[in-house]
């Protein structure tokens, strides 16, 4: 199954890497045991009050490998509507109904009762090329009544706010402002909005999301995401795997009760569900529980997703194959990078090639902490040959030289805990959400941003719009820094892993280091956000906004 953060900084540690030993804060967390509990959850105390408890359906117990993938259909447009940018020019416009849904997530398992963007979880494929534009409606045609635990205490989602708020975000996408999905920006049942997306970057792995203040965790735990690919030409000349053999694999964890029902989490604060972190022990690949796929024995490409909330994804094929990584968040890496493990924190993405050429009539086994939860069932006969290509180098990426940032902002993540020592509140610079914004860089400008996680856990950090490098991760006295905030280092700069070394949009930030990116911020001036990609850690203060700002005019005043 999926590993918590914390085993995994203790096996980072173990393994003498990434993590600093002797940063390290204590905190409890607050969340599932990966071996199924056998009785009701125990973080339904609250629940229990009202209601006779849930009993937990243990994954285990079902059997494997009996539904096959699903694979996503790509959603057609629905004719043509002018440009936002340009009257005279026509997108294509596509219209995306967010409704409640049953779907079985296993042959066994009772309908699971979902919300999903085009009647289904996940939703459908949009697949579009590199500079064509497309509009999106996107329709809230849901209850307006939640089906699962709002917290009405986390800021964005009070009580005085429509329970049921909803606003799409294409994660990776470079658009205005307007089309970004401000977390504010929500839309109740009944409403819906329809934003415009340029695509003008990269041939890429994207996905849309949720995003609504307050409630993303449990929007997207409903069943609100789906993958967004765009290609371009540059790509299509590699002879990749393509069509039928180019399949997307989105990866989410959850926790079902035996009717098959999401069973999330609450504290057991009366009137405050919210709990800190979620880890489930179903791990569920594009909808399904266990499901296998039916592959030639050929080259295919995968674009894994990690969609979790809270876990993060450990990858191994069965007897320790290798794989190659061939692109990450933002398009193809410059050269393919033999793997035999590939850790995916929530929100990240890698497109990898396995070969399952010479593996005629056996079963292969795609892993999470070393328990299978997908199967390839490779066919003997032959399709066509495989004329497909995994070519010695991809494109080139240009590392972006230090020289080149002219600001580095220090940027601090940090939990709060209660008296019992939960982890109750995240915070990015000791800021929350409404504190008046303090990154601004300018349109055009390139900045160092240095993430100082004072934590006990790795926390995915992602920035809206851009696209951005990781340049090191360096271990530093935590001591030292809660003293006096001077950052001591305690070891030599870590260099990123060979498949991090692309264009990224998600990044690991360990505890005990300062994580380092060097980010561009192009496209567009005005406001988006930048926040921890858990989602229980964005519901609940770890996100902020920032401005970029036009090139200063020329103004007496202004200038210094
Ligand atoms: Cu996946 Cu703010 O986004
Ligand atoms: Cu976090």
């Amino acid at each position: 199954m999926f590993r918590t953060r914390r085993q995994f900084l203790a096996m980072a540690r173990a393994a003498g890497g990434a993590a600093a030993a002797g940063a390290i804060v204590s905190r409890k967390v607050f969340g599932f045991e990966n071996e199924a509990p056998a009785g009701p959850a125990r973080h339904s105390m609250a629940d229990t009050q009202q209601a006779p408890p849930r009993q937990m359906l243990n994954p285990v117990t079902l059997a494997k490998f009996v539904d096959a993938l699903p694979i996503p259909t790509v959603i057609p447009s629905e004719g043509k509507r002018p440009s936002p940018r340009n009257r005279k020019l026509q997108l294509p416009y596509y219209r995306i109904e967010m409704t409640e849904l049953t779907a079985q997530l296993h042959r066994d398992v009772p309908p699971t009762r979902q919300w999903g963007y085009a009647g289904s979880v996940p939703g459908p494929t949009i697949a579009t090329q590199s500079g064509q534009g497309l509009l999106i409606e996107w329709v809230n045609k849901l209850p307006t009544k939640h089906f699962l635990p709002v917290d009405h205490t986390l800021h964005g989602a009070e009580a005085d706010k429509p329970e049921v708020r909803t606003v799409a975000h294409v994660h990776g996408a470079k658009v205005p402002p307007e089309s970004d999905g401000y977390p504010e920006s929500w839309h109740t049942p009944g409403q819906s909005r329809t934003l415009y997306y340029p695509n003008e970057q990269d041939a890429s792995t994207l996905w849309y999301h949720d995003h609504a203040m307050g409630i993303t965790r449990l929007n997207i735990f409903a069943g609100l995401f789906g993958a967004f690919t765009i290609t371009d030409a540059a790509e299509e000349a590699l002879n990749l795997p393509s069509g039928a053999f180019d399949i997307p694999l989105i990866i989410y964890d959850r926790t079902l009760d035996r009717d098959g029902q999401l069973l999330y989490p609450v504290s057991a604060t009366p009137g405050a569900p919210f709990v800190s972190e979620f880890y489930g022990n179903a791990v569920i690949c594009n909808g399904k529980l266990f499901p296998y796929l039916d592959v030639q024995p050929r080259k295919y490409r995968f674009r894994l997703l990690n969609a979790a909330n809270g876990s993060y994804l450990h990858l191994t094929l069965a007897g320790n194959r290798a794989f190659h990584q061939i692109g990450s968040d933002l398009g193809l890496l410059a050269a393919p990078v033999e793997l035999r493990t590939l850790v995916l924190f929530p929100a990240e993405r890698a497109e990898i090639v396995i070969d399952f050429a010479g593996l005629e009539g056996q079963e292969l086994q795609l892993n999470t902490a070393g328990a299978g939860f997908l199967q390839f069932r490779v066919q003997t006969s032959h399709g066509a040959p495989d004329a497909s290509a995994l070519p010695a180098t991809l494109r080139s990426v240009p590392r972006t030289p230090e020289s080149q940032s002219v600001r580095e902002r220090i940027l601090t993540l940090s939990e709060h805990d209660d008296a019992s020592g939960n982890s109750m509140q995240m915070l990015l610079n000791e800021s929350h959400w409404d504190m008046p914004v303090t990154e601004n860089p300018t349109l055009g400008s390139t900045e160092i941003w240095s993430f100082v996680n004072l934590a006990g856990d790795a926390h995915p950090m992602h920035l809206h719009l851009v696209r951005f490098q990781v340049l090191d991760r360096r271990p530093f006295d935590l001591f030292a820094y809660n003293a006096d905030k001077s950052l001591v280092y305690t070891g030599p700069a870590v260099p990123p892993d060979a498949n991090e070394l692309g264009w990224k949009d998600t990044v690991r930030a360990d505890p005990g280091m300062v994580t380092r990116i060097i980010v561009k911020f192009e496209g567009y001036a005005g406001r988006y956000v930048w926040h921890c990609h858990l989602l229980e850690h964005e519901d609940n203060e770890m996100m902020r906004p920032y401005d970029i700002v036009p090139a200063a005019r020329v103004s007496g005043k202004k200038r210094v």
